[in-house]
């Protein structure tokens, strides 16, 4: 292999095998995951000494390609080209897919791999299509780490790019213990973005859930850190082994200069860069009750009130009720309910896929998507493995609760979960998440709801009709509810 770093050259140089244009953290990161599985990187930038800085720094004596212009990238491009965009989500994509079609040609395929909000995943698959060209928009999940090492990756797009992406995408991405690739094909279009969105939502939910565990040890039990760093030890020897357990339990065992835990004193107030609440949102678009991600997104902007919380704290002062139980047994049931509310996650966000799936014509294959989210992502871990089994086994699974294995879980784990959600109430610790999964749970799993009395108001002050459980379903009634209002029904009517 020549040494082939260096000012991009055309035609003189190796022939790259793909283009990436962004070198920030991830973007390079991903070059040299590339580079080391074998494949000819040519690399461009918009400032462009970036592109001298890497190629003269991680980049020297490697087969990356710097190139000073988007022309020179496709002079030293494999036909057909593949440019992978790892750009500032947003008018930055759009744009350099205006300069990429420019020069391009019918049938090279433009590869976005930042985090892009799938509706616009969806426009540019149809744009850069209507051009002749493929497009491809990947979600890519890991961080830093997983971008160089191996991340989980998630395209969707064009079909017709899937054979020629492929080779590299399920060579650079994580696998598992049998040596599965965690990239697959997701669906057309938007879907890939699309499921690299849920992926974050459950993201959003299994942080929630831990963070109310641990209130719930400090705050009702006292534990220290040292003590939880102990027990999250322990979990991730459980179903619940994963990567947020993992990195929860050395988080807590980190030491400040001063010897003291860094985690009690760091502000609690959340950031987020928004993409839980677009999975919020599709939600409430698609009709699906995803109240766990919504809580975890709300419990984030309640924490970024510190200083209205801090004055409504001294204004309700509480009465702490002191624990009086086993607390190592009030530990596991912790554990339970954690894990209990991590299915419910999951089984939301499954349903979300699901009616997304409808909606946009994708066809999802659900198994794999847990493959996909079992290794390199944030949300990796064993459990995933048991997803991936349940959809394996009955691909048309309405809701993960249905499937046997978790049916019998969950009923193993229920007693705990509602011991710790009603002492959550009781001690007034807050675990929005674990009470919204419970409640989700015991709706669901409720044959009579109380929409019969919320159908009657609806007919009672908008003559909206109601349908009757002694006649059949499509069968719509009204009811004079006042002997005023008539008996015209508001779909009779143009209001
Ligand atoms: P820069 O180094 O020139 O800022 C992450 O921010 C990456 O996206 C960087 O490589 C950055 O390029 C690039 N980027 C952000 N906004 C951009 C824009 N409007 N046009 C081109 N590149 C952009």
């Amino acid at each position: 292999m020549g040494h082939l770093s260096g000012k991009c050259e055309g035609k003189k140089m190796k022939q790259a095998d793909i283009g990436l244009i962004g070198l920030a953290v991830m973007g390079e990161n991903l070059v040299m995951n590339m580079e080391s599985k074998g494949f000819t990187v040519a690399v461009f930038n918009r400032t462009t000494e970036k592109v001298d800085h890497f190629v003269e720094g991680r980049a020297k004596g490697k087969n990356i390609i710097g190139c000073h212009s988007i022309e020179e990238m496709k002079d030293a491009l494999k036909k057909p080209r593949k440019v992978m965009l790892m750009v500032k989500a947003g008018s930055a994509v759009d744009d350099y897919i205006e300069k990429l079609l420019a020069v391009l040609e019918p049938g090279d395929i433009i590869i976005d791999g930042g985090n892009s909000h799938f509706p616009d995943t969806i426009r540019r698959t149809a744009y850069v299509e209507s051009k002749g060209l493929l497009y491809v928009g990947t979600g890519v999940s890991g961080g830093e780490e997983g971008a160089l090492k191996g991340p989980s990756m998630m395209p969707g797009g064009s079909p017709a790019a899937w054979e020629y992406v492929k080779p590299i995408f399920q060579a650079i991405c994580a696998h598992v213990e049998d040596g599965s690739p965690c990239c697959e094909w997701v669906g057309e279009n938007g879907a890939g973005h699309f499921v690299k969105m849920v992926h974050n939502g459950i993201e959003y939910g299994d942080m929630q859930l831990i963070c109310e565990a641990y209130q719930l040890m400090r705050d009702m039990l006292g534990l220290s850190a040292n003590e939880m760093h102990d027990v999250f030890a322990e979990w991730n020897k459980t179903e619940l082994d994963s990567y947020l357990i993992e990195i929860t339990r050395d988080i807590l065992a980190y030491k400040d200069t001063d010897g003291k835990p860094i985690v009690d004193k760091i502000l609690d107030t959340a950031g987020q860069k928004g993409t839980g609440k677009w999975t919020g949102i599709a939600a409430l678009d698609e009709g699906v009750p995803l109240t766990l991600i919504g809580e975890a997104v709300f419990a984030r902007c309640l924490s970024a009130m510190k200083a209205e919380r801090v004055t409504a704290a001294a204004a309700f002062k509480r009465e702490t009720v002191p624990f009086t139980g086993d607390k190592k047994a009030f530990i596991e049931d912790i554990r339970k309910a954690l894990f209990a509310s991590k299915i419910i996650s999951y089984a939301q966000g499954y349903t979300l896929m699901r009616a997304a799936a409808k909606t946009y014509g994708w066809n999802l294959n659900y198994g794999g998507i847990a493959l996909m989210w079992r290794g390199g992502c944030i949300i990796r871990s064993v459990f995933l493995g048991k997803i991936k089994e349940a959809y394996d086994k009955d691909p048309a699974l309405s809701n993960l609760l249905l499937d046997p294995y978790f049916k019998e879980v969950m009923e193993s784990l229920i007693p705990a979960w509602r011991n710790v959600c009603s002492a959550a109430v009781t001690h007034g610790v807050p675990a929005p998440a674990m009470n919204a999964a419970l409640n989700y749970f015991d709706g669901y799993t409720c044959a009579l709801l109380p929409a019969n009395l919320l159908q009657a108001q609806r007919d009672y002050f908008g003559a909206h009709t109601y349908e009757r459980l002694d006649a059949p379903r499509g069968e719509f009634y009204h009811t004079n509810w006042t002997g005023e209002g008539g008996d015209t029904a508001s779909s009779t009517y143009n209001a």
